[in-house]
């Protein structure tokens, strides 16, 4: 194995879409559970619609795409990195699986059992993620640009 299947390609860009609009778009759900808390009637808002759906998406993608991932494997790592570079992707990835199932749980708990530790535990795990994700494109376009090897290339289609 060399790169990742094609099947595992869609549902990185797909998965990684879908969490870049939840980061844009939190506005709405932010404020409709800041107004629930206050005891205020909410109307119907498709932006708060979408978090939730889009969120449950995540959840139902993750859990499935960490599935083809035990079947189908991953490339090796490159022998010529370092083992610190690889630990620091493993628990990069992993992390990124983990938080992709308890943030919608979290914020199910949240939304729709009114749990308010669960809504601080969503805000600290969304901090975590964007800081993973940040660490992660960084690692990503190093290797593209400075280190110039194949590892965005096994990435793509
Ligand atoms: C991977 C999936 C998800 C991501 C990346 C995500 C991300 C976010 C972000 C960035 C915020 C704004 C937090 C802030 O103001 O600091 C937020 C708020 C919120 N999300 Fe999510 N979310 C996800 C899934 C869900 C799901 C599935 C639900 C509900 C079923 C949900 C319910 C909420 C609620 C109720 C808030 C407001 C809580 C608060 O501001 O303390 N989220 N989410
Ligand atoms: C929310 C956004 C993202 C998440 C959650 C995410 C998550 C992941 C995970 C879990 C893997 C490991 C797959 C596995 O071995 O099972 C991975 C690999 C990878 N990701 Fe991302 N990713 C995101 C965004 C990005 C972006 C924006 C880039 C490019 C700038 C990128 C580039 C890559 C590359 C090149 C690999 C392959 C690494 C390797 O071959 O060892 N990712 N990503």
């Amino acid at each position: 194995m060399t790169k990742y299947s094609k099947k595992q390609v869609v549902f990185h860009w797909l998965i990684a879409m879908m969490i870049a609009t939840q980061f844009i778009f939190h506005d709405a759900i932010s404020d409709a559970y800041e107004a629930t808390l206050r005891g205020i009637e909410v109307a119907f808002n498709p932006l708060v619609a979408a978090h939730v759906f889009v969120g449950i998406a995540v959840l139902v993608l993750t859990v499935w795409r960490f599935s083809v991932r035990q079947k189908t494997g991953v490339p090796p790592y490159p022998e010529a990195e370092s083992k610190v570079t690889k630990l620091a992707s493993e628990i990069v990835h992993y992390g990124t699986y983990v938080l992709g199932i308890l943030l919608p749980i979290s914020g199910g708990a949240a939304w729709f059992g009114g749990v308010k530790a669960a809504a601080e535990a969503h805000e600290v795990m969304k901090a975590i993620l964007m800081a993973l994700v940040a660490l992660h494109i960084g690692g990503a376009l190093f290797h593209l640009f400075a280190k110039k090897n194949n590892i965005f290339k096994r990435m793509w289609f």
